[in-house]
């Protein structure tokens, strides 16, 4: 994979920005269940998109700046919402100060990296200690699904294509193992507080069947 597809969405950011506001309802509503009381609280959007969290969590009184590899997505945000303060950069390298924000929450993104450990030590070092976490990811059995063959390695790593947003828009997305999201690593940075996994009807059921789409946490640095 010679493109880094973290900055896929240049590609069809407009796409992508039309169709999400209406196709991503049932993962919009639990991002809203789980970041809470952002009240006056200094809040990080990793992985912002087009803003239309941000601007959410801004109305709440929350001060909210969102990031994303995205120039093109970050451009639109610029346009849509003027509440908001957005910055195009990676969630590997965040241009933030160390125990900066008091939430940090990412919402069907970092799956789009091949590693999450720079990720989870970018988000505990710009995190307030007791600061939360909060992240919403393509669920690794979904992306086993998304395997053409399931008779494939689920521990070998390689890249599947996601249909998204009712078929709108193809993204790909190197597979994950469960075990990459929860390990001694992880554990030692944070307490975990709720994990949930969902079936998303807005993602493709490759294989038909019903299974979960995507899974959410939430989290506590220690
Ligand atoms: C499916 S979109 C979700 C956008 C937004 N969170 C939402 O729910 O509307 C995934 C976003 O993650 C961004 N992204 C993926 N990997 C990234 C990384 N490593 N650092 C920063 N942004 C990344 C993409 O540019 C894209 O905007």
């Amino acid at each position: 994979m010679k493109k880094d597809i973290r900055k896929q969405y240049n590609n069809f950011a407009n796409d992508f920005s039309i169709n999400q506001k209406e196709k991503n309802q049932i993962n919009r509503e639990y991002l809203y269940k789980y970041v809470t009381n952002v009240n006056n609280k200094k809040v990080l959007d990793l992985c912002c998109g087009d803003g239309i969290d941000v601007n959410y969590f801004n109305n709440l009184d929350a001060d909210v700046t969102g990031i994303d590899a995205s120039s093109e997505l970050i451009e639109l945000a610029k346009e849509k919402y003027d509440n908001g303060t957005f910055h195009v950069g990676l969630a590997e390298e965040l241009p933030y100060e160390d125990n900066n924000f008091d939430i940090i929450y990412s919402k069907y993104a970092i799956m789009t990296s091949k590693n999450m450990q720079p990720i989870f030590n970018e988000v505990h070092r710009t995190l307030k200690k007791g600061g939360e976490f909060i992240y919403l990811v393509t669920h690794p059995f979904r992306q086993f699904m998304e395997r053409k063959n399931l008779s494939s390695d689920y521990f070998l790593q390689t890249y599947v294509e996601a249909n998204i947003l009712d078929d709108t828009v193809t993204v790909i997305e190197p597979t994950h193992t469960m075990n990459e999201y929860f390990n001694s690593d992880f554990f030692s940075k944070f307490e975990l507080l709720d994990f949930k996994e969902v079936y998303d009807p807005a993602a493709e059921a490759v294989h038909g069947g019903k299974y979960p789409g995507f899974f959410i946490i939430k989290a506590r640095k220690k």
